[in-house]
């Protein structure tokens, strides 16, 4: 028997339904990061950049959240949200940058700097946020460092954003973590170079996690959510897209006027795209795979969130630490 594109649609189409039908049975949400698969941004209830998503899981009514991202982004939701029921669909979907870290190891640089704080990227495990002063997304990054008193801060696990922070709070000593997303590093210097040459016209917007050399090719550095408004609202045309491809679906959707490159192929992030619309339903269906987080841990690295959650909002670090 031949597999037409036909049976294709009608698989996607019935799955699509499948899901729907147990959303509703289940009181769920479906909550997707921007480098999912099109197919399953097309059924999310949100669609967002991390800390929109941690945003908007707060005030969820819903009794379950099916969180379409990496293992790292469901654990967020499920230590804002302790009253939930969190599924990720695909339990192996890690992001191997918050692997490079762990709050053993952590704690031992800690001791060695007894005077900084520690700022870790939401790209971290529960444990290392429990054992970090503040979280920061690559949205608030600059922000949050910003908003501390302390002169030394350790940042963790990304070596690239804390470069990129260093470089926009220079009177701020940062100390790196020798750790990297394996996607955005792929892209470089030479690759944007070469785009550029083929689309002069064309703005070069870049994920603060790419190497410090192609981020310094950037005509802007933003958050995958920053990249959506500011297309928007620039007067360009063109854009060559320095992160994860799965943005490119949302871009055009929202901007059919305008043109979009990807300066090179191995921009995909094979565990964001370990989350398909079968593995959705079957996480709907059996209620699996649940991600929790044991009670001590989730006391103090929700402790870390919020206090990124409120500097995000304009409160200064005296005021929500306690000082
Ligand atoms: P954003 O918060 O910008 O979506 O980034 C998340 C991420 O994992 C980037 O690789
Ligand atoms: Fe992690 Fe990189 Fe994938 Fe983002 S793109 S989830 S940082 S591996």
């Amino acid at each position: 028997m031949v597999y037409t594109i036909d049976d294709e649609r009608r698989y996607i189409e019935n799955l699509k339904q499948k899901i729907a039908e147990l959303k509703k049975e289940r009181r769920a949400v479906i909550i997707v990061h921007n480098y999912q698969r099109e197919e399953v941004q097309d059924i999310a209830d949100y669609t967002g950049d991390s800390l929109e998503l941690s945003r908007a899981v707060i005030n969820i009514a819903a009794e379950v959240i099916v969180f379409c991202g990496v293992h790292f982004m469901a654990e967020s939701a499920a230590i804002l949200n302790p009253d939930k029921k969190v599924l990720l669909p695909v339990k192996e979907a890690g992001c191997p940058m918050a692997d490079m870290v762990t709050a053993e190891k952590l704690r031992a640089m800690r001791q060695n700097f007894p005077d900084a704080a520690v700022v870790c990227y939401v790209n971290s495990s529960a444990r290392v946020k429990a054992e970090s002063d503040i979280c920061c997304t690559s949205s608030n990054a600059i922000e949050v460092v910003r908003s501390l008193p302390h002169k030394r801060i350790i940042f963790v696990p990304d070596k690239n954003l804390g470069a990129y922070i260093q470089n926009n709070v220079p009177e701020k000593e940062i100390i790196l973590w020798n750790g990297f997303c394996p996607t955005h590093i792929r892209l470089t210097e030479e690759e944007v170079m070469e785009m550029k040459k083929i689309y002069p016209q064309a703005e070069f917007i870049a994920h603060p996690e790419c190497r410090p050399e192609v981020v310094a090719l950037a005509d802007k550095v933003l958050s995958t959510g920053g990249m959506f408004k500011y297309v928007k609202n620039s007067p360009a045309k063109e854009f060559i897209i320095g992160t994860e491809r799965g943005l490119v679906y949302r871009l055009k959707k929202e901007n059919p006027e305008k043109k979009f490159y990807l300066p090179s192929e191995h921009l995909v992030c094979a565990n964001m795209k370990l989350i398909t619309l079968g593995w959705i339903a079957h996480s709907l269906e059996f209620m699996v795979h649940e991600v929790k987080v044991p009670e001590e841990i989730r006391v103090k690295a929700k402790l870390a969130l919020e206090r990124m959650l409120e500097v995000s909002q304009g409160a200064k670090w005296q005021a929500i630490a306690g000082y």
